[in-house]
């Protein structure tokens, strides 16, 4: 079987990080070698860069326009040096977020659609994930459990609406694309959200096996 470029989406505290290292070692179980990249980061200095865009800074405030296209620089360096490279020598990529994050986070108004949908022309070069899981949950319960881990980043820090909408772009998104992108509700216990990964992943392998 070919190898597979996996994504992970959701809001903040829906769990993206622990399901990806979920999903690798399931598939090393599976005698299928993954690895593990993240977004905005993956590279070194991508992972410099995406301690900049997380800071709240009082001084000089980063730019709505500036914010878009910094995490298109991070994706097109990722790309390059990580996703890529990674599928062309056999291996399974598993990201925690992709392009899908800045259509529901940067894609507030049609100026903004317009312009991602451009870059995503420019940046992807038609790389798209073979399969999506996006692991909904209520920004609230998201948010407290954001608040658990430490102290919120600039982003974690903005306004319960502002997730709203996000998650509603989010789930805007799911519904267009269900063939692509799963949904998948993480307001139960862990066991039963890794379960139904597990499940979706399998009938997802076994289809693509014919
Ligand atoms: P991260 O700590 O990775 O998210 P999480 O809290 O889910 O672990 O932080 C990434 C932040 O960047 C998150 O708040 C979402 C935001 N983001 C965008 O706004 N647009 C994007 O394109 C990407 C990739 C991330």
């Amino acid at each position: 079987m070919k190898n597979k470029f996996i994504v992970i989406e959701g809001l903040e505290g829906s769990g993206k990080t622990t399901i990806c290292n979920y999903i690798m070692n399931m598939l090393k179980i599976w005698g299928i070698k993954s690895i593990i990249t993240r977004e905005p980061g993956g590279t070194p200095l991508n992972e410099k860069l995406r301690k900049i865009i997380k800071k709240e800074r009082k001084k000089e405030i980063i730019s709505n326009k500036t914010e878009l296209l910094m995490f298109y620089a991070l994706r097109a360096q990722s790309l390059e040096y990580i996703i890529k490279p990674s599928l062309k020598n056999g291996l399974w990529v598993i990201s925690d977020r992709y392009s899908i994050s800045s259509q529901a986070y940067q894609g507030y108004n049609d100026s903004n659609k317009k312009i991602i949908k451009n870059l995503n022309y420019y940046v992807l070069e038609g790389i798209s994930p073979d399969i999506t899981l996006y692991l909904d949950i209520d920004p609230k319960i998201g948010i407290y459990r954001a608040k658990k881990r430490g102290k919120l980043d600039r982003i974690e820090k903005k306004s319960l609406s502002f997730f709203k909408k996000t998650r509603s772009r989010y789930l805007e998104i799911v519904n267009k694309n269900k063939k692509k992108i799963k949904k998948i509700n993480t307001e139960k216990p862990l066991y039963l959200v890794k379960k139904e990964v597990k499940i979706i992943l399998l009938r997802w392998l076994l289809k693509n096996l014919k």
